[in-house]
């Protein structure tokens, strides 16, 4: 059976950070569900897609061919049509089109299948809004990752000017709120934590302190 640990959470809450450092150190598979929905509005821009045609936009999700690899240095890629598109997905405003069209059933639905296969092997550490309420409700361990909307914005500005791109904090603190109110009040599997999960608040810890406090809870239930 393979070890399934949901890790859910707003964005800049760390989940992609301690997540992707989790899966590493346990040698499980990682997956980033946030980049499904950011890939698929990747897609529907080039095919120039209205954002508002439900019905293409999960014929697009099913079938499109998107694969998640690791680089030979070590860096996580992810290709669309054999395209390397890692960069451009983690803008803002592909973020803000990918929460515009998550809260579609018809998309979740065709997404959810291709989340579910990555369930393969010893373990899986998946990262997302609904991990652990909608997509792998029966995970060994569930954590949910939170901070103040100031620190968030702080982590994705730093991460955005890292990247090149030129916003300003303000402008982003409130494209980040606008982000979270969509994805929290949305009908279809909005962000919450699942009652079973265990949450932190990681305003004023490191993402060191977290990958530990979430090691030991891993430790705890024996899932290392
Ligand atoms: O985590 P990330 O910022 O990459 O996610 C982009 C958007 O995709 C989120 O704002 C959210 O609307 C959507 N998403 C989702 N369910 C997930 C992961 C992401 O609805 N499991």
């Amino acid at each position: 059976m393979t070890k399934i640990i949901t890790v859910d959470g707003p964005s800049g809450s760390g989940k992609g950070t301690v997540s992707r450092l989790l899966a590493e150190k346990l040698s499980f598979r990682y997956l980033d569900s946030g980049a499904l929905y950011r890939v698929l509005s990747i897609a529907a821009m080039r095919r120039k897609v209205d954002v508002s045609n439900k019905a293409e936009l999960s014929l697009i999700a099913t079938h499109m061919d998107v694969i998640f690899k690791t680089s030979a240095q070590g860096d996580f890629q992810i290709l669309l049509e054999g395209e390397n598109v890692t960069s451009d997905l983690r803008t803002e405003d592909t973020g803000a089109l990918a929460s515009e069209i998550a809260a579609y059933t018809e998309v979740r639905t065709a997404l959810l299948k291709r989340q579910r296969l990555f369930a393969q092997g010893d373990g899986l550490v998946a990262d997302g809004r609904d991990m652990g309420t909608v997509v792998f409700p029966a995970a060994d361990l569930k954590i949910y990752l939170t901070a103040s909307i100031e620190e968030r914005a702080k982590r994705r500005h730093k991460e955005l000017i890292e990247k090149g791109e030129d916003v300003s904090l303000r402008a982003l603190a409130e494209q980040v709120a606008a982000r979270d109110e969509r994805d929290m009040k949305r009908e279809v599997s909005p962000l919450v934590a699942a009652e079973d999960a265990i949450e932190l608040d990681t305003s004023d810890m490191s993402a060191k302190q977290v990958l530990e406090t979430v090691l030991s809870l891993t430790e705890f239930k024996r899932l290392e």
